[in-house]
């Protein structure tokens, strides 16, 4: 069985494959019909162990948009509240003929843990501080359309690169495709060793690297994943590393501004940046259907397995 856990299993051609995939998706959401009979007759399970927005919509719409029965699992309101494991939960999902599996987990590799023990696709839709590969597919995707390629394109990724699955993620597919990165943050919130081991750059100082990079990638403070803030306060994080209009327009050109989402706005992102026509962040979530539609079709039997991971 093939799945999708994170980007670091993927080969280049495998994120190529996807993209081009993604491509004949974009098109046939842009018709009056957006429905293609793909994966009818396949049911879909999204287990969602944690909150989120874009990306279980996304992967619904997705879905629904290939043709496939859809059943949508939250762990609030579950047995999982009575003390029901993760494989009894799933193993028990399952019984009832599902195919594939999109799971999100605030713990890292749980998607990896279960990939051992069941025998359909698994989607990792984030675990923990870990990977978001579907969030660093569609990034991609995005600074390529709106780029026009990613190979040689300097993107800066801004703000918790610690506790962030979307950095991670993105670091691992933008220097496959040939971007250089650069991370920026608060000290304590870049791991010591991300540089050598990862080979990106690292600055602490956001002007820097804003004047270096042609998209800059902001991401938002993990509150939910520090016990003790590893910032002074949200409002010097602001100061310092907030991104407004009036830094970005005294800068030497004018860059792509990314955020994943939920924005913090008025912390690391002010609304006249988010707003901005230099922003592409509806964009990237738009374009977050077709890199799921692309995903889901190739991990499928219709797809004939065509990712080596
Ligand atoms: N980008 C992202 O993962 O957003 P959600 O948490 O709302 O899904």
């Amino acid at each position: 069985v093939k799945h999708l856990l994170g980007i670091r299993d993927l080969k280049r051609q495998d994120i190529e494959t996807i993209f081009q995939t993604a491509d004949q998706f974009k098109e046939v959401l842009q018709r009056p019909i957006k429905k293609v009979p793909t994966l009818r007759d396949t049911t879909i399970v999204n287990v969602f162990f944690e909150n989120s927005t874009r990306t279980r919509i996304s992967f619904e719409l997705a879905e629904k948009r290939l043709g496939a029965d859809v059943v949508n699992f939250s762990a609030s309101g579950s047995s999982v509240s009575k003390g029901e494991t993760l494989i009894d939960t799933v193993n028990n999902i399952l019984s009832m003929k599902v195919d594939m599996v999109v799971m999100r987990h605030s713990a890292s590799g749980a998607p990896h843990f279960l990939a051992k023990h069941i025998d359909v696709p698994i989607v990792n839709a984030g675990d923990g501080i870990n990977e978001h590969p579907t969030q660093a597919l569609l990034d991609a995707f995005s600074i390529r359309e709106k780029l026009g390629g990613v190979e040689g394109k300097k993107v800066a990724i801004c703000g918790d690169i610690m506790h962030s699955r979307v950095a991670l993620s993105n670091i691992y597919c933008l220097r496959k495709l040939g971007a250089e990165v650069t991370v920026v943050g608060p000290p304590t919130l870049i791991p010591k060793h991300l540089a050598a081991a990862l080979d990106v750059n690292v600055t602490y100082n956001l002007r820097e690297a804003l004047e270096w990079c042609d998209v800059a990638n902001v991401l938002r403070i993990q509150l939910e994943r520090q016990n003790t803030p590893l910032f002074s306060s949200l409002r010097e994080y602001s100061l310092v590393y907030g991104i407004n209009r009036a830094l970005l327009e005294s800068l030497n050109k004018e860059i792509v501004i990314m955020h994943p989402g939920p924005i913090n706005r008025g912390v690391e992102l002010s609304s006249d940046a988010a707003d901005s026509g230099q922003s592409i962040i509806l964009q990237q979530v738009e374009n977050g259907v077709a890199i799921r539609m692309a995903a889901l079709y190739l991990l499928s039997s219709r797809g004939g397995k065509k990712l080596e991971a």
